[in-house]
């Protein structure tokens, strides 16, 4: 099959799209939570069973504007856990 130039510049589009869409996945990740001492407690929470509502309330009494402000450009930030990942215990 001969690919005309229109062919090539659905193909094109499509590759940016698919570009795109995975850039914007990559970028809407925080990096993973660290399991050291002070987010002992939050692991230990979720593994009790807690919701993840009241684990985020956790993570707000240090993570807040006061005494540990997030990154000037964080993304809006109310449920911690869809974007921070655990550590695989
Ligand atoms: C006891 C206080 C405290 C609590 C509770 C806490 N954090 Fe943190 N967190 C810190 C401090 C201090 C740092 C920076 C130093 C470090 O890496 O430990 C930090 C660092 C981080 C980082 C950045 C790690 C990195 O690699 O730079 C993320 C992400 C994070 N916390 C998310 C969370 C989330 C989500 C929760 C709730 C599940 C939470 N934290 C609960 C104190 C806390
Ligand atoms: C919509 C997704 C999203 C949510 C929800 C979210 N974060 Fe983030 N977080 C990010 C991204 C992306 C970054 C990296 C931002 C940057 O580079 O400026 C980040 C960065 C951070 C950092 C700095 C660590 C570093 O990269 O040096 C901390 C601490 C943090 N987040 C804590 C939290 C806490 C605590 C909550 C809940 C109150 C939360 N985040 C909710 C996406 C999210």
């Amino acid at each position: 099959m001969k690919l005309s130039g229109r062919d090539w510049i659905s193909i094109v589009g499509v590759l940016v799209l698919v570009g795109l869409l995975g850039l914007g996945t990559g970028k809407g990740k925080g990096k993973a939570i660290p399991l050291d001492d002070r987010h002992r407690s939050s692991y230990l929470a979720l593994k009790d069973g807690r919701s993840r509502a009241q684990v985020e309330l956790i993570c707000v009494t240090c993570h807040n504007n006061t005494s540990l402000p997030l990154p000037e450009k964080h993304p809006p930030k109310e449920q911690c856990l869809v974007c921070h990942d655990l550590v695989r215990l």
